[in-house]
């Protein structure tokens, strides 16, 4: 359904005639709303660059005081209370908090108060992304959010700018570092999850609750946002079909790599005819491929135009340093006045999951014979032809793991297949059934 609707612009509102003016004799004034790991950072940044124009006026937080450091400029107000941020000395709030509700909220009153608004709030922007911006022009003011996907990766600001006379039909990506680092460790250094995902908490690139990465509702947020901003479809994060890599085991690394390929959270949208085919799951990727060396908390973004072909995007996905040099830029770009073409037409879209690829399906059983004949019987049933079948030695009896792979078959018939294997009561553990994507 094609409609033309205010409230879905997803894009960086740029509208003519905003206030704010770059001359070396009018600083911008900043206020920034939330002193973590990214506004701790982006303040560094500001501090350290003092000749960028940008003057940091207020820092918003609770319990401020035990935030106060001692590099910031004496001039900056340290607050708990938001309305300070709403002051004629301020011309640009940074929301960097992270929750929903309260930085809808703030950010809302900031637009209407004529702020001009930087987050780096994935969740927040694809839920409400397509309002604040029409919110923001109303009142004349611009709201960027050039670190929400990538970190630093400025895959944003490239497809807004760079690539704005291009149309995109597929775009493919590791969107979130820390499965990234989960996976490329457990491939690289041979240990199990659990360890893996403990490095990456120790590391900072995770919080003490892993779930929203290990599951891909993170991810799954950013390819809401990219499909917004490159293809002009309107969906949801719930839309978008996820697994979580939590059933990956070191073991299936060594039988990815007998089919010459690894495993990756790969993010996926494809336009197909009158739909958008998105999905965040764990899948194996070619050894050749660049998704594939992409290592540790990396990300690797591919967008497919129309004319300029296959770009790829890489680099740093998260951490404070390289994520504030994303939100500096957006605040550099608002201080240029610098206006990238608007967008406006944006449409609904019916969202399915399948790849429609070759499948990898792990089985972890408790050896008997005739194992291998009835799964091979149920595959039969469902019409999915088998490709592959591969079982390495060395494994006990009683907790053999084997795999098979799969011609090209509709993943909605793969898994009714996969359900009803599932029965069977040789399994040690639940059948692991991953997408093989061939041409990233
Ligand atoms: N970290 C990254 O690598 C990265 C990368 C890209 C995007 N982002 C995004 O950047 C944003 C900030 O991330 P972050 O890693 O900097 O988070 P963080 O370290 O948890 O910082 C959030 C800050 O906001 C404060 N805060 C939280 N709730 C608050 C409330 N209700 N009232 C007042 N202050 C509140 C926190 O205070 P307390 O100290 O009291 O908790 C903390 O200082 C998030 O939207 C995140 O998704 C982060």
């Amino acid at each position: 359904v094609k409609q033309k609707d205010p409230r879905t612009h997803l894009r960086e509102a740029n509208a003519p005639g905003t206030k704010l003016s770059a001359t070396a004799a009018a600083p911008t004034r900043v206020a920034i709303l939330g002193f973590g790991t990214v506004g701790s950072s982006v303040a560094q940044l500001i501090s350290a660059q003092k000749k960028n124009g940008v003057r940091i006026t207020h820092v918003f937080n609770r319990g401020v005081a035990r935030k106060r450091v001692a590099w910031m400029s004496r001039d900056v107000i340290w607050t708990e209370r938001f309305e300070d941020l709403l002051s004629p000395e301020v011309d640009v709030i940074i929301e960097l908090v992270g929750n929903v509700e309260l930085a809808h909220r703030w950010i809302s009153r900031a637009l209407i108060a004529g702020k001009h608004v930087i987050t780096a709030n994935k969740q927040l922007i694809a839920r409400h992304g397509g309002e604040l911006v029409a919110l923001a022009q109303q009142h004349s003011c611009r709201i960027a959010y050039g670190a929400a996907v990538g970190g630093v990766v400025p895959v944003i600001p490239a497809i807004l700018e760079g690539l704005a006379a291009d149309s995109f039909h597929r775009i493919s990506g590791i969107l979130n570092g820390t499965c990234n680092y989960v996976l490329s460790r457990m491939e690289r250094a041979r240990i199990a999850m659990p360890e893996a995902i403990a490095e990456a908490q120790v590391r900072g690139y995770t919080e003490s609750d892993p779930t929203s990465d290990l599951d891909g509702e993170d991810a799954a947020a950013k390819l809401v946002i990219l499909a917004a901003i490159a293809m002009q479809r309107l969906i949801t994060p719930e839309q978008v079909r996820r697994q979580s890599i939590r059933t990956i085991d070191p073991v299936d690394f060594d039988y990815a790599r007998m089919i010459g390929c690894t495993i990756r959270q790969i993010s996926y949208a494809e336009l197909n005819g009158k739909h958008l085919i998105a999905a965040v799951q764990p899948a194996l990727v070619a050894l050749d491929s660049p998704f594939a060396v992409a290592h540790g908390s990396d990300n690797l973004i591919a967008v497919y135009g129309k004319h300029s072909g296959r770009l790829l995007f890489a680099g740093a996905g998260a951490g404070g340093d390289p994520t504030a040099v994303a939100v500096l830029s957006d605040l550099l770009a608002i201080r240029r006045g610098h206006s990238p073409a608007a967008h406006n037409a944006m449409s609904t879209t019916e969202v399915r999951g399948d790849l429609g690829s070759r499948h990898y399906l792990r089985f972890v059983v408790k050896d008997r014979p005739g194992i291998v004949a009835g799964i091979a019987a149920v595959l039969a049933r469902y019409r999915i032809n088998i490709d592959a079948l591969m079982q390495s030695s060395g494994h006990p009896a009683a907790r053999l793991p084997f795999v098979i792979t799969t011609e090209k078959s509709p993943a909605d018939k793969v898994a009714d297949a996969v359900k009803e294997i599932a029965k069977a009561r040789y399994h040690v553990q639940p059948p692991l059934n991953l997408p093989v994507l061939d041409s990233l």
